[in-house]
């Protein structure tokens, strides 16, 4: 069974031999390749030029032989195709003029995403071809509610109180502004699946900060709105974190796959939402950061946790920077090494 038919078999729910492997944030500051890439190019520029992106996204594929090849880009780019100023610097990511009245929020732009933002189409294209059909290749996009942090907060997100004053003072207008962050999202995601996107992730970062009701209320249909728009063309993978209390909220957003941090049991998580979605995690990043045995001891309770049914190893978040590649190296090879048998008694496939 090639890496394609694995990860799609994981999204549907099905039984897998072994599970697909792969890290969010795979590509970037931990590989010594990409430092090189990134000592002489701006962040930003490196993601707006389709043959680094292509460069950067394979890097982890070779090295570390993981299953599925996420294109190189961030979750920022849409705000700035939306209109907003947009620095990705080496203190993270700054928007310069943040959305903070009714006016930020009308002047917001559904972008065209081939027009706008047809570099990363471009990578996605080149990637494709050059992984071949047997390997898939992930798109992305943030969340509304994460990238309305961002968009409203500007730099820093303590409290995420600026984010939540106008989400509680103008409900109406943040409301419309989730609406608008979905409808541009559904054409960006499109246009990536168009470009050979074998599935796309949503990332949904910061959806824990928010109580249920509020979560109910504003993030989540915002997300809803995006998966119906994209209306099953490819499996959707939703990534949630520190969501223990939204679970199964989240489990209604009609992703068929949910992404977990490591907070949560996965035995807990499939217990609670059925059989019907898969899930994706859920190994602690900074594990990687411990010995040998624990690495390989926790990787694997993680991998038997589904008894390899529906169930896509990964972190709980992105891997950290300064992660010894090994390490990397071991999380992967021991994910893959955990094998189980074929199996009829597997969840009936949806
Ligand atoms: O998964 C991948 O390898 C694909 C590339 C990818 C990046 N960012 C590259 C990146 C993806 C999927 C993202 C998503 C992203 N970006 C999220 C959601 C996931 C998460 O980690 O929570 C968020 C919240 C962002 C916003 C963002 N971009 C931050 C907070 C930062 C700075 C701090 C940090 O964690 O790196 C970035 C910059 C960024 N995006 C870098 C990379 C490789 C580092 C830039 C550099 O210095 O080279």
């Amino acid at each position: 069974m090639n890496r394609k038919e694995l990860f799609l078999r994981a999204c549907r729910g099905q039984a897998v031999p072994r599970l697909p492997v792969w890290m969010m944030r795979q590509a970037g500051r931990y590989l010594p390749e990409y430092r090189a890439i990134r000592a002489t190019r701006p962040f930003l520029e490196v993601c707006k030029t389709p043959e680094l992106a292509l460069e950067i996204s394979l890097q982890p594929f070779r090295r570390l032989g993981v299953d599925a090849v996420i294109v190189f880009s961030d979750i920022l780019i849409p705000a700035e195709a939306m209109g907003m100023k947009l620095e990705l610097g080496d203190a993270g990511p700054n928007l310069p003029e943040p959305v903070r009245s009714e006016a930020d929020i009308d002047k917001l732009r559904l972008f065209d995403a081939e027009a706008d933002t047809g570099f990363l189409m471009e990578a996605i294209r080149m990637i494709a071809r050059e992984v071949g059909p047997n390997v898939p290749v992930l798109g992305f996009a943030g969340a509304p509610w994460t990238l309305a942090c961002y968009m409203v907060e500007g730099r820093t997100k303590e409290g995420f109180t600026t984010v939540k004053a106008l989400m509680y003072e103008r409900p109406r207008a943040f409301e419309r502004m989730l609406k608008k962050i979905a409808q541009a999202t559904i054409g960006y995601l499109k246009a990536q699946i168009a470009a050979g996107a074998t599935a796309v992730q949503l990332f949904d970062t910061w959806c824990g900060e928010l109580g249920l009701e509020d979560y109910e209320a504003f993030a989540l249909p915002a997300v809803r709105e995006i998966i119906a728009g994209i209306g099953g063309a490819v499996p959707v993978l939703y990534y949630t974190k520190a969501s223990h209390h939204l679970l199964a909220a989240a489990g209604r957003s009609g992703a068929d796959v949910l992404s977990v941090d490591w907070r949560i049991d996965l035995q807990q998580a499939r217990a609670t939402l059925g059989p019907g979605i898969a899930l994706q995690g859920n190994v602690d990043p900074a594990v990687l950061f411990g010995p040998v045995e624990t690495i390989q001891t926790v990787t694997t309770e993680a991998a038997q946790a589904l008894g390899g049914v529906g169930h896509i190893l990964n972190l709980g978040h992105g891997i950290l920077q300064g992660t010894p590649v090994e390490s990397a190296q071991l999380f992967v090879e021991t994910g893959q090494r955990v094998e189980f048998a074929e199996t009829t008694s597997a969840v009936p496939s949806r």
